[in-house]
């Protein structure tokens, strides 16, 4: 095998992001054992700090071993048997995959279906819980192939009203916006380590009400996935500390150090980062043509998505990402689905959202388009 000589990036693309030298530093401490007591506490530090980042009480909190769609599969395979009826809003890539992961299971979905670049219709989610009678509704907080954000509070009320768990996919939106569990009504929501936690891919921090627990202990056929059943995790993460699969114990400690980073800031403080950067990326990019996908208000700030001005189509928008890569070693991510060759994603996550990155990027686009 050739040796690893890697290039450095700025990734300004949905994920990951750029991983900060104090997190690279704590996943390459010694390895403990999965049972370590030291171990323990620190994962016990994990959970607890992300259920004040969640904004929720519930004792199954844990970062899953996984990416984020483990994530996505654990709130479904958990809550959902072949036959349930399950209402999903899509708005994008990643509602249509819960659709996918729904289906799978057996269960009946019913979509509630969006253009991109918009939000769900409260109305059109309300109507379609009221006929279907759902034991389930899901639904994406940050859509990251359209760069649209939620409103979560109406359709999670409607959900929980009619009787519904409900999911929500906080992927992007962890550590970059403020998130409020309980307060929304949510039983069952999962992020991923490598947006606005600025981690390494491999961990979804996912958090589960005592009620969608108390689902799972009641189902009449075992969860499908032995991996993800949170009856068996519980066991690991709970108080028993039975072994369950090992931790990835380096990612725990990668996550626990971001963790730290993210409470010395401050939520507000990071928050107001986010938003400030988004804003000034779009202001930036106005003048070069480029014209954003979503309206002002339904924007998110960490996952920028832009319509290209026509000059860049004609060229090839692909060949001048592919510029930016290797000339200014810059990642902008291209559209996906329906919107591949017509949008560009430019995220500022996490460690990425600083207004350096934004000037870089504007710095090279001006010079590589005018
Ligand atoms: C909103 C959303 N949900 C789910 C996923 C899937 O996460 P992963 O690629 O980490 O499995 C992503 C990934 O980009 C995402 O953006």
């Amino acid at each position: 095998m050739s040796q690893t000589s890697l290039p450095r990036r700025l990734l300004l693309g949905p994920g990951p992001s750029n991983v900060h030298p104090r997190v690279r530093a704590a996943m390459a401490q010694p390895m403990l054992g999965h049972m370590d007591p030291r171990f323990l506490e620190i994962l016990d530090e994990v959970q607890a700090s992300l259920r004040r980042l969640f904004g929720t009480q519930n004792p199954m909190t844990l970062p899953l071993s996984g990416t984020g769609s483990a994530g996505m599969e654990a709130c479904f395979v958990n809550l959902l048997e072949a036959g349930d009826r399950i209402v999903i809003g899509v708005a994008g890539v990643f509602g249509e995959r819960m659709c996918e992961v729904a289906t799978r299971i057996g269960a009946q979905v019913t979509r509630v279906e969006t253009p991109p670049g918009t939000i769900l219709s409260d109305a059109a989610m309300a109507e379609a819980i009221e006929r279907v009678s759902p034991r389930v509704v899901a639904f994406v907080h940050a859509e990251t192939s359209t760069g649209v954000c939620q409103p979560v509070e109406a359709i999670a009320r409607t959900a929980r009203d009619a009787g519904a768990f409900v999911v929500l996919d906080c992927v992007t939106s962890l550590g970059g916006l403020p998130l409020a569990v309980d307060r929304w009504g949510i039983d069952a929501t999962y992020s991923a380590t490598q947006k606005c936690l600025s981690c390494p891919p491999g961990l979804s921090p996912a958090t589960f009400s005592p009620r969608a627990v108390e689902r799972v202990g009641e189902r009449t056929t075992p969860v499908q996935s032995w991996y993800l059943d949170l009856d068996l995790l519980g066991g690991y993460v709970g108080n028993e500390r039975r072994y369950h699969h090992t931790a990835p114990v380096s990612a725990i400690f990668g996550l626990a150090e971001t963790l730290r980073m993210v409470e010395e800031e401050g939520m507000e403080i990071r928050t107001k980062r986010h938003a400030e950067c988004g804003h000034a990326l779009v202001e930036g990019l106005l003048p070069l043509g480029f014209t954003p996908l979503v309206e002002a208000a339904h924007r998110l700030p960490m996952l920028v998505a832009v319509s290209l001005p026509d000059s860049i189509r004609r060229s090839g928008e692909a060949a001048l990402r592919r510029r930016l890569l290797d000339s200014y070693g810059i990642e902008v991510g291209g559209g996906l689905g329906s919107l591949a060759g017509s949008i560009w994603r430019i995220g500022l996550m996490g460690e990425n959202a600083r207004l350096t990155s934004v000037e870089s990027l504007l710095h090279v686009l001006r010079r590589e388009l005018t």
